[in-house]
């Protein structure tokens, strides 16, 4: 959550959730390059190991059996000022990755971490439809949890592997152009101004 450093300056924190376990994932490529590009009263992260969540089951969601990596993720939502998500694109819709994820996140009902919470939802992929139709479920998912997501403008990275170079940067300058303008959303929709 935010803080005041001691020169006065408020600062946030932005979690980043990439929809894909690939190793070469041009969703989380693209979430670091984000992340990069984020004011720097603005303190980003990754959670890492959304893989490693097992398969959201009511019986084990009791202070007794729920996974600590588990309630490690409702706290880091929690704990963020806004949170960043990246998918690809599967079968027409979001990842089961990620839709895990936000199942975990998304109980107790009413009273979860991402009740309210800003969300900035971006997808890429390698096709020329940039992954909109798994965004749009995301932003339909993301409706039933309550949260507060940026409207406009939507970003759909499409060609995506022709948007990195060797070395995974984002090179592509009208993405680039585009994501400024999401984040200047992101920072206007969440009150991230230091
Ligand atoms: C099971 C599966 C289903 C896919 N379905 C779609 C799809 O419906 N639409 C699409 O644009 N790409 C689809 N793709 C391609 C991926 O979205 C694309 O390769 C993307 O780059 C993967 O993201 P990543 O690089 O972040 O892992 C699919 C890939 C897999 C493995």
């Amino acid at each position: 959550m935010s803080d005041i450093n001691f020169e006065g300056q408020r600062r946030y924190s932005v979690l980043g959730l990439s929809g894909s376990a690939s190793k070469n994932s041009y969703n989380t490529h693209l979430l670091k390059a984000v992340g990069k590009m984020l004011p720097s009263n603005v303190d980003f992260k990754i959670f890492e190991g959304l893989k490693e969540l097992p398969f959201y089951t009511p019986e084990i969601d009791n202070d007794q059996e729920r996974p600590a990596l588990a309630q490690a993720f409702r706290d880091a939502i929690r704990n963020a000022d806004a949170v960043i998500i990246a998918t690809p694109e599967y079968n027409y819709s979001v990842t089961a990755l990620i839709k895990n994820a936000i199942d975990w996140a998304s109980r107790p009902y009413g009273a979860h971490s991402l009740v309210r919470k800003p969300i900035l939802p971006l997808s890429a992929s390698m096709s020329i439809l940039g992954g909109v139709r798994g965004q749009l479920h995301l932003r339909d998912i993301l409706h039933s949890t309550e949260s507060n997501v940026v409207a406009r403008p939507e970003v759909f990275v499409a060609s995506a592997h022709t948007k990195f170079n060797e070395d995974h940067e984002l090179v592509d300058q009208d993405t680039i152009n585009m994501l400024k303008l999401a984040i200047d959303s992101l920072v206007a929709h969440a009150g991230l101004q230091a």
